[in-house]
């Protein structure tokens, strides 16, 4: 059955030509990646989009914020205008490639949160950040307020960014990649208090918490990532002298405060596909990357990290049987799946993510 799939997408790809651009993420199943034209992490993603000139349709395998991103960048103005006002359809493979993490911020739970925390700290000085995994609306509001999208490859720099501008950051959804980036920025744990939306509150003292914060980080996290435990890393240093230890920041701080090197999955491509025959690594991410390069490098020794399962249940939605419905689909006219995000707030996150792109 699968070859009967492959022999399909295959044929639509030829005949769609170049009026078709599949792009996938690196958590995605190597039968998956295997039919994409282009693959990256979330910035290089938002970059290929922001440039698709060729195309009329983008299908993203990866999940839903991906594909709202992509949507917002490769139909901004300038780009409409260029092709005549032909938008480009994005499609998402399966509508259910969430993400849990960009889940648990909701556009109401931000805004009850800014107008709360304004009664304390003047808001007019905090920049909002978002991490790109997260609803398009909240992006919208970062633009509003005069604030910024980021990555796991540019978030040092964003944050730089933000405190040229202002004197405090509030950073959502996740609140490791903030945490793991001020770190480095040399601000303390002590100026980075927690905000939990159940509960509305900063916990301790919230308006001490406030006026000393540098950095208001949000409850949320990833639940993949999550799993890496410190001990993981102890037990590959005892057993394996010498190894490596490489991880996504969206781990908690006890591991990456651990490891040798902390990025975004195209830094980890990058980093092993430019280290030396023999070097020993073990990998915090999402398994599909991390055995996609095991397979591609067997002249290093690459170990998965934990010794449970990590791997991301959304990105593993999308598969062979959808790719080949939307795909089909497409091609008859009958498109399904089409992600289109409203007119206003697209408007106000483009103003966002135009300021992440525009941030070297
Ligand atoms: P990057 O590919 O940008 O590192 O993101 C990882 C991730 O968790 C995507 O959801
Ligand atoms: Fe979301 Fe984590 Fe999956 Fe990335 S790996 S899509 S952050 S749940």
């Amino acid at each position: 059955e699968t070859g009967e799939l492959v022999g399909r997408i295959e044929a639509v790809r030829k005949q769609l030509g170049d009026s078709l651009l599949i792009l996938g993420h690196h958590y995605q199943q190597d039968e998956v990646i295997a039919h994409t034209d282009l693959r990256g992490d979330s910035y290089q993603l938002s970059q290929m989009a922001a440039a698709s000139d060729a195309c009329r349709t983008i299908v993203f395998c990866g999940v839903h914020f991906m594909a709202e991103t992509a949507d917002i960048l490769a139909n901004r103005p300038e780009k409409l205008e260029s092709r005549g006002g032909q938008r480009v359809r994005v499609i998402l493979p399966d509508m259910a490639a969430g993400c849990s993490m960009a889940d648990m911020a909701a556009i109401a739970q931000v805004e009850d949160a800014w107008e709360d925390m304004s009664e304390v700290i003047d808001t007019d000085r905090v920049i909002p950040v978002t991490y790109i995994n997260s609803a398009a609306s909240l992006k919208a509001f970062c633009g509003k307020h005069g604030g910024i999208v980021c990555t796991s490859s540019n978030a040092k720099a964003v944050l730089e960014w933000a405190f040229e501008r202002g004197d405090r950051v509030f950073f959502f959804p996740d609140q490791h990649l903030g945490r793991n980036t001020a770190l480095k920025m040399g601000i303390t744990e002590d100026q980075m208090p927690v905000w939990d939306p159940y509960e509305m509150e900063l916990g301790g003292n919230d308006d001490q918490a406030l006026e000393r914060s540098r950095v208001i980080l949000w409850k949320g996290h990833c639940s993949v990532h999550q799993m890496f435990r410190p001990e993981h890393v102890h037990q590959f240093r005892k057993q394996h002298p010498g190894i490596k230890i490489l991880v996504h920041p969206e781990c908690p701080r006890e591991v990456n405060d651990l490891a040798d090197v902390s990025g975004s999955t195209g830094l980890i491509i990058k980093t092993v596909q430019e280290s030396p025959a023999g070097t020993k690594w073990a990998i915090g991410t999402e398994l599909h990357l991390v055995n996609r390069l095991k397979a591609e490098h067997p002249e290093q020794e690459i170990h998965f990290l934990s010794p449970v399962v990590c791997m991301c249940a959304t990105m593993y939605r999308i598969d062979l049987p959808h790719l080949c419905w939307s795909l089909e689909n497409l091609r008859d006219g009958t498109p399904v799946n089409t992600i289109e995000v409203p007119e206003e707030v697209t408007r106000w996150s483009l103003v966002a993510l135009e300021r992440m792109l525009s941030v070297k």
